[in-house]
């Protein structure tokens, strides 16, 4: 039989390439949406609806009766103020594993971010041992806030908790990293900083929805820190060096990192968006003050409209970061994955979308 699972966030990027994935493989899959949400998405998908926001526990613990696994997927990912994204990201957070729990939920597999572990060394990939750096991002800080709350949870021993941590997701029904592929469509690729260009992992969402359903169906759960002595979710995370993993990973137990396994910078993403589009750009520099401007632009722009820009302050300043590049070799020896999209395949896999939909 099935396991029955339930999806939050379902209606979004992500969460719809999730609902659709599990729906596909014979999942008894709810997609949890809210009343407002938009549902384009979701077209077509038989998956049934449940509806309940992050800031309803009442709605969401009557959503997840029968559940045995959750893939809390819902976030926001773009606002103006550090307490909305605390609101969505932690408090949301907190709420779905009260829900869950009350419901008698086994397990709750969390959509973080590798932003929520900060920037990467210049030159060391991130592995899920390294002590996470805090202060970066609103948005990072408020995801580690999530976290922070699965390993709370995780100690009671009365649930079960998984952390994913994605890259940059790109493919069909983004619309952030759209911003970037209609830029290099232009023959414009627009690299922060002066410096060298930093690392970035990037992963395809239908790598990154099979990633997360093999943390939710294999992954090792966060462990009680009294059973391992160290982890980096109590502080004891190794700084991002060299230190090689332990064997069985106690201080990173519990969490996965999924990428396409490739080494990107924003000019060399931008250059195979452009030639998946026919195209060549140019990739011009921007010193570090001239994309604050065009963020705090963006930022009071975003304002006027009422609606959180793409590139925001926030995201600003993440973009001037050391590096975004993280590693997924234990995802890959310790759970099977196999990323299907290398970027070449992956951009023209989306850009043919993209023209289908005459998004372009
Ligand atoms: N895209 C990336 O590159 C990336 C990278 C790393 C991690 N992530 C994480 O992946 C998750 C999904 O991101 P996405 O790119 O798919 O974003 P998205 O398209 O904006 O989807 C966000 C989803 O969360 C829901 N949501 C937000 N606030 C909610 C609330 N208060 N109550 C109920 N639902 C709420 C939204 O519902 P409505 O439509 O009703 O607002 C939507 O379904 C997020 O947690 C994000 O932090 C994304």
């Amino acid at each position: 039989m099935s396991t029955q699972v339930l999806v939050t966030g379902a209606n979004g990027f992500i969460g719809s390439h999730l609902v659709e994935r599990l729906h596909e493989r014979g999942e008894a899959v709810r997609a949890m949406v809210r009343g407002s949400s938009k549902l384009a998405h979701l077209e077509g998908c038989a998956a049934p609806r449940v509806h309940a926001a992050l800031d309803d526990v009442a709605a969401m613990t009557t959503a997840m009766a029968g559940v045995e696994v959750v893939y809390h997927v819902a976030g926001l990912t773009a606002a103006f103020s550090r307490a909305e994204f605390e609101r969505a990201n932690a408090t949301g957070t907190a709420n779905v594993f009260a829900a869950a729990r009350a419901a008698g939920v086994r397990r709750v597999v969390y959509v973080s971010s590798l932003m929520a572990a900060g920037p990467s060394h210049p030159e060391v990939a991130r592995r899920e041992h390294h002590a996470h750096r805090v202060g970066f991002t609103r948005y990072g800080d408020s995801k580690l806030g999530g976290e922070a709350i699965a390993w709370e949870q995780a100690q009671s021993g009365a649930i079960e908790a998984v952390i994913v941590r994605p890259p940059l997701v790109y493919g069909p029904r983004d619309t952030d990293v759209l911003q970037m592929i209609k830029s290099a469509g232009a023959g414009i690729i627009a690299q922060p900083g002066l410096g060298r260009p930093a690392w970035l992992s990037a992963i395809h969402a239908l790598d990154l929805v099979e990633g997360i359903i093999l943390a939710g169906e294999r992954g090792v759960p966060l462990p009680i820190l009294a059973d391992v002595g160290e982890h980096v979710l109590a502080g004891h995370g190794a700084a991002h060096d060299h230190v090689s993993e332990q064997p069985d990973e106690p201080a990173g137990r519990g969490i996965y990192y999924f990428s396409d396994g490739g080494q990107h910078t924003v000019t060399t993403f931008g250059k195979v968006a452009a030639a998946a589009l026919g195209r060549r750009a140019l990739a011009l520099r921007f010193p570090g003050p001239a994309v604050i401007t065009v963020a705090a632009i963006n930022t009071w722009l975003g304002k006027l409209r009422g609606k959180a820009p793409a590139l925001s302050l926030d995201k600003a300043r993440g973009s001037l970061a050391p590096g975004w590049w993280c590693d997924d070799a234990k995802a890959v020896r310790t759970l099977g994955y196999r990323p299907q999209f290398p970027l070449e395949q992956g951009l023209e896999h989306t850009v043919r979308w993209l023209r289908e939909q005459r998004w372009l």
